[in-house]
């Protein structure tokens, strides 16, 4: 546990409220303080500096602390003594997890991510999809949580009739396409059903061929699968993250549970007919959802209900996470609601849809290229692998995606983004290569570098030293409220503390146990920076 709980525990034990403590504004006033006394001394109506008095003569903190210092009107300032601060320091170092302290009920956690459409190249939406989730994985694998990820693409729908009489139109083997020429052939398509109407008519009949299971339009649609299948994970590995075939389950996955879903939703009342269309209506929303549409056909939504009828069912999850774009938050707020009603999402799985904003150009506009589509991944990293190397690209779009509030739009603006200066993954990169050099230096002259922590004079290591003990609280947070962004800050705020450090504190210079404890707090710094960024997806090279 980080100092700040623990001591908060020990306070609120002893003032009966959340002390609320603040890191000290100056390095005299200690690491903590809190106003507790002033809060408390309102409600009992007594003198604030009796009520601080009253906490510090209770509160058992003396293994951990200097003596409490009552300040000004009524604060409490308390100062860590050296001691407990290079223990701290020495046990992250000791942890091979780093103080992140596996979850005391492990989950199976479903999510659903990436989830890109067949025949169509990923777009940066898709991108987003795919680093968001794919850091969730990390992070809640890293506290001990099952991570059964799911990606629903988009492989079965009326789309494939016009793709389909199209190869058959233009007699082209679909087996030999690349997935842009699948994206190309998907525009011919939509184009031809858009002004030819004796087209549309085939395509609509290929529909129903294709459910029907016919033969000819299977072997195609296999094919395509196919064709995008090895787009997706060519893109995967680009990126460098862990989905894999086995995490498929598109929608056409749940194509024989329709029936059956539809059938239990009518059964149990839940769903009722509304103008020929079969309804569930929730309370809170101003139009049903549609389960079966007029003319018999299934919608996006009914997958979603039998999609999350297996992931409860067989796939046994406590916690389910969608990572869409915030535009779809409608969408799952009311399936969410139906599953409920319907029994196929019980109160104890707990279902959450994280959204996230557009990716704006340099114009501050959705991001689209000069014909008006939305920009593709591959050619946003192509963009970015122009200026700098692939792990350094990689960081800069990732950190990008992660460290701000998900469902904030962002301006994808690649100097900005790439930059070794400021708020940024390659900063990060950066602050990581350096201690590396460090270290590289001292071995090279021979320097022990302590495994221990004993002496920590100086405020500028101490502050270090406090933000390393406080990583393991960070990552809880960050697997709770699924806001990457905390851990992005945290360790922003980590590398600006390593640099502060530097320039008030001098290492391979210094002597004895001091330069032994400086050498082994960086290298606590080292790899809390390297595992952090490994949970965001991101590289730490020793080198930059
Ligand atoms: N294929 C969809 C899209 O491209 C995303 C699917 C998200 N997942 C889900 N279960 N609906 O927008």
């Amino acid at each position: 546990m980080s100092y700040v709980s623990e001591l908060s525990q020990r306070f609120e034990a002893a003032a009966g409220v959340d002390p609320e403590l603040r890191p000290a504004t100056k390095p005299q006033f200690g690491h903590f303080q809190t106003s507790v006394a002033l809060r408390l001394a309102k409600s009992e109506g007594k003198p604030p500096r009796e009520v601080a008095q009253r906490i510090i003569d209770s509160v058992d903190v003396a293994d951990l602390c200097e003596p409490l210092e009552l300040a000004g009107p009524g604060f409490i300032n308390i100062r860590l003594t050296e001691k407990a601060i290079a223990d701290g320091v020495t046990s992250v170092l000791a942890d091979p997890r780093h103080g992140v302290e596996p979850a005391a009920e492990p989950q199976r956690v479903v999510i659903d991510y990436s989830s890109p459409n067949v025949a169509k190249t990923m777009h940066v939406g898709h991108l987003r999809s795919t680093i968001i989730g794919d850091a969730f994985n990390r992070i809640l694998t890293a506290l001990g949580h099952t991570v059964i990820p799911q990606n629903h693409i988009g492989d079965w729908g009326t789309q494939f009739g016009m793709l389909v009489e199209q190869i058959l139109t233009e007699d082209i083997d679909a087996g030999a396409l690349t997935l842009e020429q699948a994206d190309e052939l998907y525009k011919r398509a939509a184009a031809h059903y858009r002004s030819d109407e004796e087209f549309a008519v085939l395509a609509r009949k290929r529909v129903v061929a294709l459910q029907a299971g016919d033969e000819q339009t299977i072997t195609i649609w296999q094919q395509l699968m196919a064709v995008s299948k090895t787009g997706f994970n060519e893109a995967y590995e680009r990126l460098g993250v862990k989905l894999v075939d086995a995490d498929l389950a598109g929608e056409s996955t749940y194509n024989d549970d329709l029936p059956v879903v539809v059938g239990e939703l009518e059964a149990s009342g839940a769903a009722v007919i509304d103008d020929g269309a079969l309804c569930i209506f929730n309370e809170g929303f101003n139009a049903p959802l549609i389960i079966r549409k007029s003319d018999g056909g299934y919608g996006y939504a009914t997958t979603d209900l039998a999609a999350i009828r297996r992931r409860v069912g067989p796939l046994d999850a406590d916690r389910i996470i969608y990572v869409t774009d915030v535009r779809q938050a409608g969408h799952f707020a009311q399936v969410f609601a139906a599953a409920r009603k319907a029994g196929y999402l019980p109160e104890s799985v707990q279902a959450e849809h994280v959204g996230y904003g557009m990716v704006l150009g340099p114009d501050g506009r959705p991001f689209k290229t000069r014909d008006g589509v939305a920009v593709t991944l591959t050619s946003l990293l192509d963009a970015a692998e122009e200026h700098v190397a692939r792990p350094i690209a990689l960081a800069a779009i990732k950190y990008a995606d992660l460290s701000n509030g998900l469902n904030k739009d962002y301006v994808f603006d690649l100097d900005r983004m790439v930059a070794t200066t400021g708020d940024t993954g390659p900063y990060l990169q950066y602050a990581h290569a350096r201690i590396c050099q460090v270290l590289r230096k001292a071995e090279a002259e021979e320097i022990q570098v302590g495994d221990k922590v004993l002496e920590l004079p100086e405020a500028a290591e101490q502050t270090l030293a406090l933000l390393i003990t406080r990583f393991g609280e960070v990552v809880g947070e960050v697997a709770d409220t699924l806001q990457p962004h905390r851990l992005c800050s945290y360790l922003y705020e980590l590398a600006g503390a390593v640099a502060r450090f530097y320039d008030a504190c001098p290492v391979i210079k210094s002597e004895g146990l001091v330069r032994e404890s400086r050498l082994a707090l960086i290298t606590a710094a080292k790899d809390v920076l390297a595992e952090g960024l490994d949970m965001l997806g991101i590289e730490a090279p020793d080198r930059m």
